[in-house]
């Protein structure tokens, strides 16, 4: 257990919801292993409220923030300087104070890399279909399109949104980028060349929904990677591995997106191990 003192510097996550996070468990086991002077708190920011959580953040000196569901693009524009990756990406989920300036990185693209690279996935001249359009498929889409992937199929319930994401993804050179609405997992077609389906949306965060994808038309060795993690596999998952396929949960990138933020508030490398167990337990 972290001792709070006077000195003990904040570092908040903000999501709505946020109650299901991990990350706090996982961050204060790192700072107590490390014996650093953090606590790491959820805190449920609601929409509309965000501005003025950011204002309260300024003003209460955070030392540095986490920025989740659904507020990974709209907390852009309240930062004052946003590293190179985010600003492609166009989404945060890290963010620093650095000489009382706040700055927005994205540690969930590095993150989604490395976590599909633990799993034997290698994204040169492979194709990819991506579920969703969000903060979290713009860092995967960034990740995957920097691995020298293929084709890349970006579908999602709000098919404009998942345009504006193969824009700027195309704006960047790389794949092939292709867009559908949501549904269209459900096409042998749209499907059937994949090597890899990420869930980037937040069906399955409920323990019961998910998005439907034409699991017989994949080919043998397709990678089912789901986002969203929990005791036991999501409904994505669990659809997945009764077809027989290979699958990947979110708690690999959570960790390795962790770890990065760790690195970017105290400068000091994660203990990834400890997190890991924190994560577990
Ligand atoms: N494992 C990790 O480290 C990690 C990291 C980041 C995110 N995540 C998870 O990834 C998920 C998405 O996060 P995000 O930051 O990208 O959220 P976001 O920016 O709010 O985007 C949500 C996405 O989910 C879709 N969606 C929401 N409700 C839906 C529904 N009822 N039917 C169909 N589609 C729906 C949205 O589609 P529309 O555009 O049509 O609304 C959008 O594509 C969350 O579950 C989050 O917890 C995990």
């Amino acid at each position: 257990m972290n001792r709070i003192r006077g000195t003990t510097r904040l570092v908040a996550i903000l999501g709505d919801p946020v109650e299901h996070s991990r990350s706090p468990a996982m961050h204060n086991a790192a700072f107590a292993a490390l014996r650093l002077d953090y606590v790491y708190v959820a805190l449920r920011v609601r929409p509309d409220d965000l501005r003025r959580a950011i204002t309260g953040v300024r003003a209460l000196g955070f030392a540095g923030l986490n920025v989740t569901v659904p507020h990974k693009q709209a907390v852009l524009p309240l930062l004052d300087r946003l590293a190179p990756a985010a600003r492609e990406i166009g989404a945060v989920n890290t963010v620093v104070r650095e000489n009382g300036r706040l700055v927005g990185h994205n540690t969930d693209a590095e993150g989604f890399r490395r976590a599909v690279r633990a799993l034997g996935f290698r994204g040169r001249g492979r194709a990819a279909v991506l579920l969703g359009a969000g903060g979290s498929a713009r860092a995967v889409a960034w990740a995957l399109a920097g691995e020298g992937l293929r084709r890349m199929t970006i579908l999602n319930r709000d098919v404009a949104r998942a345009s504006a994401l193969a824009r700027d993804v195309r704006a960047h050179g790389g794949p092939v980028v292709e867009v559908g609405p949501l549904d269209a997992a459900m096409a042998a077609d749209t499907v059937g060349g994949a090597d890899l389906i990420v869930n980037c949306t937040s069906l399955g965060l409920d323990g019961k929904s998910s998005p439907r994808v034409a699991i017989a038309a994949t080919p043998d060795h397709c990678l089912f990677y789901d986002l969203v993690y929990g005791a036991r596999p999501t409904p994505f998952l669990r659809s997945a591995l009764r077809g027989g396929r290979r699958t990947g949960d979110g708690l690999g990138m959570l960790l390795e997106q962790a770890g990065l933020a760790f690195h970017i508030w105290t400068g000091r490398r994660a203990p990834l191990d400890v997190m890991r167990a924190a994560l577990r337990s």
